[in-house]
């Protein structure tokens, strides 16, 4: 389980989080929705231990993981993250880049677990082009695979399918449901897209201004055009 308990987080001037409080159970996602600046990323770099608090704390599994004072390394959570900007690694191949993460495991079993990732994603055409030869929804897709093929506890998951094409999504949103499903793992899904959000069938939370303006239960009417499905977003390959 991850909890968060009282977290805000202050850069200067700007209030980023006000005293959000979660309780994030292994099996579930957890999708949270708001509008460009309402702090959806920082509570996941809070969570993956990028940043700490200004007050609160996370716990991770039932350990303290973070305070104002402490912070639990990253690498030391249980928590695989996939952040808004790709960030692979250009001197390496997407065969390399993926099985990264796999490095002590035997060989053969590192090349079935990165093929099977590759061919669920729908990218196992590329495996020895570099980063700089995809576009952005297939880098996109590489790093998805990199960070599922190691089969985290926890995967916090930024706004993962930017310049996806729309035939790709439904397939990913699908893999991802099952992560929690068939693994136990906890899941936190951000997106600006309530339309996104609510297709995931999980909890559901709201985020304005950095505190939570509502949880669960979308209030009558609260779907806006604006949250349909966006041309912009949804641009292909
Ligand atoms: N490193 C930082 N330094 C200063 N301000 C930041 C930093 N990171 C985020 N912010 C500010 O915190 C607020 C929330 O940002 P963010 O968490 O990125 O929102 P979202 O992901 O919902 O778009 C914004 O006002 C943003 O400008
Ligand atoms: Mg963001």
């Amino acid at each position: 389980m991850i909890k968060v308990d009282g977290l805000s987080k202050r850069f200067g001037e700007v209030i980023a989080l006000r005293d959000i409080s979660l309780e994030l159970l292994p099996g579930t996602v957890t999708a949270i929705h708001g509008p460009s600046g309402s702090g959806k990323t920082t509570l996941l770099r809070l969570i993956a231990g990028l940043e700490a608090p200004t007050t609160g704390a996370i716990y991770i599994g039932g350990a303290l993981v973070s305070t104002p004072a402490a912070l639990t390394a990253p690498h030391h959570r249980g928590v695989g993250f996939v952040f808004q900007e790709a960030a692979l690694w250009p001197h390496m191949t997407v065969y390399q880049n993926v099985a990264f993460g796999l490095l002590g495991l035997p060989r053969h079993e590192v090349k079935a677990r990165v093929a099977e990732m590759l061919a669920q994603l729908g990218i196992d055409d590329l495996t020895r082009r570099y980063p700089g030869e995809l576009s952005g929804g297939q880098a996109r897709r590489v790093s998805l695979a990199r960070t599922l093929v190691t089969h985290p506890p926890r995967l916090l998951l930024d706004e993962p399918l930017t310049h996806i094409h729309h035939e790709m999504r439904s397939e990913i949103l699908n893999l991802i449901e099952q992560l929690a499903v068939n693994r136990g793992t906890t899941v936190v899904y951000v997106t600006h897209e309530l339309a996104e959000a609510a297709r995931l069938g999980g909890r559901l939370i709201r985020m304005e201004e950095g505190a939570i303006v509502w949880a669960d239960a979308c209030p009558a009417g609260e779907i806006p055009a604006s949250d349909t499905p966006n041309r912009e977003s949804f641009r292909a390959d």
